[in-house]
């Protein structure tokens, strides 16, 4: 009894809220039943939740017991509720048809138009980890039990001022390590005070946004290009500008017409997201050479540049510009592993010191123990292990998509070179065949990316993102296979 009592005292304080002892409020009973029925009706209490005992109830909220069971009663004769023997009452299971009647409440109105957009953009989002889904990374791969022995061990140690809220932009240890490892293996000239750990790319994005520009501010980004960045620039009331990419990635010169100038560019230069090309220097040179002169920011998203197959790394754009108009940002998500949500950003040294006092300020740091862990894994040389070995899975599981698709390719599929990262690219020959294929795939329950989602502007190629990195090679071999004979099955749709 008294294990559920504890188990469900918050309903107690759920109806403590609603509760009014004072003179010549609604009768206690009607102030209990209302919220109670109404609850269990729109499913916040859901079937089988255990209720507190009469008593327990009574005491909390300073009613009397007998009060408590003429509305128990009156919900049980109601079948909302259902007594188990010596177990208490529970929540009933409801017939659908209440249960919809309750859901068919209108959706509320009260959303900002910024609101709306984000909220248009949320739609798509999938969660599955299925053969294609693009930018998983192979979660079966990582070092699950080294890592969790080393998350006790720096959560075991952990210094108490961590429990506090934190206001360094990043644990000291993990900014030298990274740093260490950016300046090697990316060529981005930094030192550790001019990195800010954040929650993942995303929220270096945000930061970004909110401290540098003001709402209606333009943006430029990459056209097909990454639809979280843009999620992010619209909630921030930005005016998005889709700037065409070509064979070498975001290219300014193809910008249309009457462009606003921009406040920010956001690139993906190592590899660009989704078409996978890499930005050769002269286009480099030019990108930053147009940033220095209209005095915009540059955002090198650097997401996934560690995994390169056959050609050598390029070093990074904010390497490569002598004035600070770069600003970098990275992130763990498909290195290691998404649900890790850590990323940073390298910052101009004159930005460093605020973007940490703003992080501060609008996120409230922590889980540095996790970060202390992730030093150690870098510092030791285990990250650097995990990404040589990543990197030889996913070129075995690249090829493996490749042989399932080797026919559909003879017979015309266009697929990316796939030199890095972790998603290759199919060309299609129409809008139909590609709407086909999404449908004819997800009623097999498999995930497929359609490339014109990545558009934003009417000029649109149809194509699939197909990421390979995330599912094991017999997974690839069947969902590869299912594709390929499904592409030649829709090959000549108009
Ligand atoms: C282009 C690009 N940048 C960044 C990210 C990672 O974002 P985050 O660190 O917020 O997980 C992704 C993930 O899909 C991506 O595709």
């Amino acid at each position: 009894m008294k294990r559920r009592d504890t188990g469900s005292a918050w309903i107690i304080d759920a109806l403590a809220l609603r509760v009014d002892l004072k003179k010549g409020a609604l009768p206690l009973t009607q102030q209990l039943y209302r919220p109670l029925k109404e609850w269990i009706q729109h499913g916040e209490l859901a079937a089988g939740q255990v209720l507190p005992s009469s008593r327990h109830m009574a005491q909390l909220l300073g009613v009397s017991r007998n009060t408590v069971l003429a509305v128990m009663d009156r919900l049980l004769a109601e079948g909302l509720l259902v007594a188990r023997q010596g177990a208490g009452l529970y929540v009933a299971q409801l017939p659908t048809l209440l249960r919809r009647s309750a859901a068919s409440t209108p959706r509320p109105t009260c959303y900002s138009s910024r609101g709306n957009t984000l909220l248009g953009l949320s739609s798509t989002l999938s969660n599955g980890y299925r053969a294609f889904s693009p930018g998983v990374p192979a979660l079966d791969l990582f070092p699950r039990e080294q890592w969790q022995r080393l998350l006790r061990r720096h959560y075991r140690h952990a210094d108490m001022s961590w429990m506090d809220y934190q206001t360094s932009g990043g644990l000291p240890e993990l900014k030298a390590a990274l740093c260490d490892y950016l300046r090697l293996s990316r060529a981005v000239r930094c030192q550790p005070e001019q990195i800010v750990i954040t929650q993942g790319a995303q929220q270096a994005f945000e930061l970004i946004a909110q401290l540098l520009t003001d709402s209606g501010d333009a943006v430029w980004v990459e056209e097909p290009g990454y639809g979280g960045a843009q999620a992010c620039f619209l909630a921030s009331g930005l005016a998005i500008t889709p700037v065409p990419v070509d064979k070498g990635g975001l290219n300014i010169a193809l910008r249309p017409a009457h462009s606003p100038t921009p406040r920010l560019i956001y690139v993906t230069p190592s590899h660009q997201y989704p078409t996978g090309v890499t930005m050769p220097v002269p286009q480099r040179l030019a990108l930053l050479e147009f940033a220095s002169r209209s005095g915009c920011w540059i955002i090198e998203d650097d997401y996934d540049s560690e995994f390169r197959y056959d050609t050598p790394p390029t070093p990074s754009l904010q390497g490569l510009a002598d004035q600070a108009s770069v600003i970098y940002v990275g992130t763990f998500s498909k290195v290691l592993y998404p649900g890790l949500r850590i990323g940073y950003l390298v910052l101009p040294d004159e930005l460093a010191a605020d973007f940490t006092r703003a992080h501060a300020r609008l996120h409230r740091e922590g889980n540095y123990p996790i970060q202390s862990a992730l030093a150690e894994f870098i510092a030791n040389g285990h990250f650097t292990r995990h990404v040589t070995r990543m990197r030889s899975a996913y070129r075995q599981r690249q090829a493996c998509l490749r042989t399932a698709l080797a026919p559909a390719v003879a017979k015309g599929l266009r697929l990316s070179d796939g030199h890095a990262g972790m998603h290759l690219l199919a060309e299609l020959n129409s809008f139909d065949q590609e709407a086909l294929l999404v449908k004819r795939a997800n009623d097999e329950g498999i995930t497929l990316s359609p490339l014109s989602r990545y558009y934003l502007s009417e000029h649109k190629r149809p194509g699939l993102v197909l990421g390979y990195a995330g599912s094991t090679e017999q997974a690839l071999l069947q969902a590869g296979t299912w594709l390929n004979d499904a592409y030649l099955a829709t090959r000549d749709t108009p």
